[in-house]
């Protein structure tokens, strides 16, 4: 789980945007944290603390004089074994008060009372005018030299009717957020190409040849190196996954858009991963129109030619990025990896265990390298990830 054993001390200042707290507890949760709720006054006028007590299973504070707090220090013994303070939804006033450092209620008072080194992350989420108004915009500018990680806001309608700026990021997002605030930054400055996912080779308008990969562990992979503080470029053959936060991502259909795409982006790119279940081979006459049975009930004569081994093409450029391939073997990993790599002349490869892997949340991996090979063992695609992109991030540096 991403944040497992994580405290996090989840503040609530007045706004609309309180309702998306409630999801976002339970997805902080769910992710492994524990969740400690403190509300201002204004935010109770817009949802409860019973519901926020019953999502995070621990009495919500609101009151700086709360006498359950032996010493009556809220601010103090709230704030001494967290690992990071989420202020969502933050207001314009809210900004205000952290920028400038008034403690005049429970929330303000904590977040300046909390140790030098704890992370205090906020979400932005008010009026798009209030957003875009000098005073919040200097506030903003005050609190980002204070190194406050500024989550958003994200744009688009808003609950008074207007459109722009400065509606609060969803859960979901706040949520990659602050698991990315966890991560070491060991790719920081560094830009990251991959592949991922399968091709499609058309056999007519509506037919083609695939292949079961879902795109899960290049996807993963995209999202640990970008937490890890990389510029990601995310190369992706058809898949139904979402593409991280912050990744770019090229969508292509075929091997030969594939290579293109790689190949239009690879000039700069410090690593490039090779993820992606590449059809070796496309259809050379693939009809412009669909096929249809004819009377006599003949299959159609598919002739194949073979696509271009992207990875090989990477690996073989002058100025090229640290290659990393990737291996599905069914039979003697240790030898087919070791022998795959010196054939396609990359300093990294990674066998999965296996093309059982396809589609599935787990996978075990073995990496291969001029030294030997070591094995990562079963774990969800995630966990597996951050263990890859430390690897890669040691070799790099
Ligand atoms: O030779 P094989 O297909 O087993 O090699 C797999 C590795 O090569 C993977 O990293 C895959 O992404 C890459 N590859 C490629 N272009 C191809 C075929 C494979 O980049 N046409």
């Amino acid at each position: 789980m991403d944040l497992a054993g994580k405290k996090i001390l989840l503040g609530l200042s007045g706004g609309i945007a309180c309702y998306k707290a409630a999801e976002l507890t339970r997805a902080l949760i769910k992710a492994g944290a524990s969740v400690q709720v403190v509300m201002t006054d204004a935010a109770t006028h817009f949802i409860t603390p019973v519901t926020m007590q019953a999502l995070s299973g621990h009495p919500v504070h609101t009151d700086q004089w709360d006498a359950r707090i032996a010493n009556n220090m809220a601010h103090i013994d709230l704030t001494r074994s967290i690992d990071a303070i989420v202020i969502a939804p933050c207001s314009a006033d809210f900004m205000f008060k952290l920028a400038h450092g008034v403690c005049d209620d429970l929330l303000s008072t904590l977040c300046l009372a909390r140790p030098a080194g704890t992370p205090l992350l906020i979400a932005p989420a008010m009026n798009v005018e209030m957003w875009q108004n000098p005073a919040t915009r200097r506030n903003a500018a005050l609190l980002q030299q204070d190194g406050v990680a500024l989550l958003g806001p994200g744009s688009g309608d808003q609950a008074c009717g207007e459109t722009g700026p400065g509606r609060m990021r969803e859960p979901a997002q706040l949520l990659e957020a602050v698991i990315a605030s966890f991560q070491p930054k060991l790719l920081a400055g560094k830009r990251l190409l991959l592949t991922a996912g399968p091709t499609f080779e058309a056999i007519d308008p509506v037919r083609g040849i695939t292949n079961l990969s879902s795109g899960k562990m290049g996807y993963a992979l995209a999202r640990a190196a970008q937490q890890a503080g990389a510029e990601v470029t995310l190369v992706s053959g058809p898949t139904a996954l979402a593409v991280p936060d912050h990744v770019r991502c090229i969508p292509v259909q075929t091997a030969l858009q594939m290579h293109a795409a790689v190949m239009a982006h690879v000039a700069g790119q410090d690593v490039f991963i090779a993820v992606a279940a590449v059809a070796d081979w496309r259809v050379a006459n693939a009809s412009a129109t669909k096929l249809k049975k004819n009377d006599a009930g003949d299959a159609p004569q598919l002739q194949f030619i073979a696509n271009p081994d992207i990875l090989a093409e990477v690996a073989a450029l002058p100025q090229r990025p640290y290659c990393v391939g990737f291996a599905a073997e069914s039979d003697h990993l240790e030898q087919n990896g070791a022998a795959k790599r010196l054939k396609k002349n990359v300093p990294l490869l990674v066998g999965n265990i296996g093309p059982d892997t396809f589609g599935q949340d787990n996978n075990a991996l073995v990496l291969f390298d001029e030294h030997g090979y070591l094995s990562l063992p079963p774990a969800d695609k995630h966990t597996l990830a951050r263990k890859l992109i430390a690897e890669i991030a040691r070799r790099l540096h």
